[in-house]
């Protein structure tokens, strides 16, 4: 059960957007954030944090909005920005969006982010669908007995329609840690070694409020930086907002395509 704060936000949003339900919800990490007006023009809009239990995010390029609209004949959720574990808040505030997706009667989310990529062959602007992930934050959105399985957490059958439609797009493993520093270079190396493509700041805590809640869960990365120490060059949050914009209207019709098979 999603719980009562995800109720109140999912009553809310069914009052204020007239749409007693929505199929899907999306969540758009850093940069992603202009890939939603690729999506269509919404029929609601409004800033996140008026709907019940919703903080304010506090980083830039989160725009902290929240969009429904249809979308090839979906009802679509689209959460612009979302609140992150380093924000100091706990795993709720983290999962709240998910949570009130599911409330919202969604059956697949789509979990979008910016990442840094451990591979030299995809350089930024590359989107990545993640085919699982290491969760490096030590703490988890379940609370008591939950035994969720992990296994397949990423939509096995979504992926193999998002690679039918888009031959060419690589998987990978996503690491999310605590941020909100980067990596050191050291710290790359040991992710290297755990089997991390990519390293993010979200998602992983996401999706496993997700899966415990039956939702099927779509992950995109979207390569905005070579992980610490691989250039040699420092990282810088600028950076990632503008690979994101870069790819926006790119991005925005892959999950216009994507939202219509799924
Ligand atoms: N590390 C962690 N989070 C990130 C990165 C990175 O290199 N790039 C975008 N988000």
């Amino acid at each position: 059960m999603p719980g009562v704060r995800a109720a109140e936000a999912a009553a809310d949003i069914a009052a204020r957007s007239g749409a007693a339900t929505h199929d899907i919800a999306i969540v758009l990490g850093s940069g992603w954030n202009a890939a939603a007006d690729e999506l269509g023009s919404p029929d609601f809009e409004t800033p996140t944090d008026t709907v019940p239990h919703f903080a304010a995010p506090v980083v830039t390029g989160h725009a902290g909005r929240l969009r429904s609209l249809e979308v090839s004949g979906r009802r679509v959720l689209v959460f612009l920005g979302r609140t992150h574990l380093y924000e100091g808040r706990g795993t709720e505030p983290v999962t709240h969006a998910v949570r009130t997706a599911a409330a919202c009667g969604a059956h697949s989310v789509i979990l979008t982010n910016a990442a840094g990529s451990l591979r030299t062959e995809w350089a930024p602007g590359t989107a990545v669908l993640i085919s699982d992930h290491l969760n490096l934050t030590g703490d988890s959105p379940l609370i008591g007995p939950q035994f969720v399985s992990m296994s397949d957490a990423y939509s096995p059958r979504e992926r193999k329609i998002v690679r039918d439609q888009f031959p060419a797009i690589p998987e990978g493993v996503y690491a999310q840690v605590r941020g909100p520093m980067y990596e050191t270079p050291a710290e790359i190396r040991m992710l290297r070694t755990l089997g991390a493509d990519l390293v993010g700041m979200s998602t992983a805590l996401e999706t496993i409020a997700a899966r415990a809640l039956g939702l099927e869960v779509l992950g995109i990365s979207l390569v905005t930086n070579l992980a610490a120490g691989i250039t040699g060059e420092a990282l810088d949050h600028a950076e990632v907002l503008a690979a994101g914009q870069a790819s926006a209207s790119r991005l925005g019709r892959m999950l216009t395509e994507i939202i219509r098979a799924i």
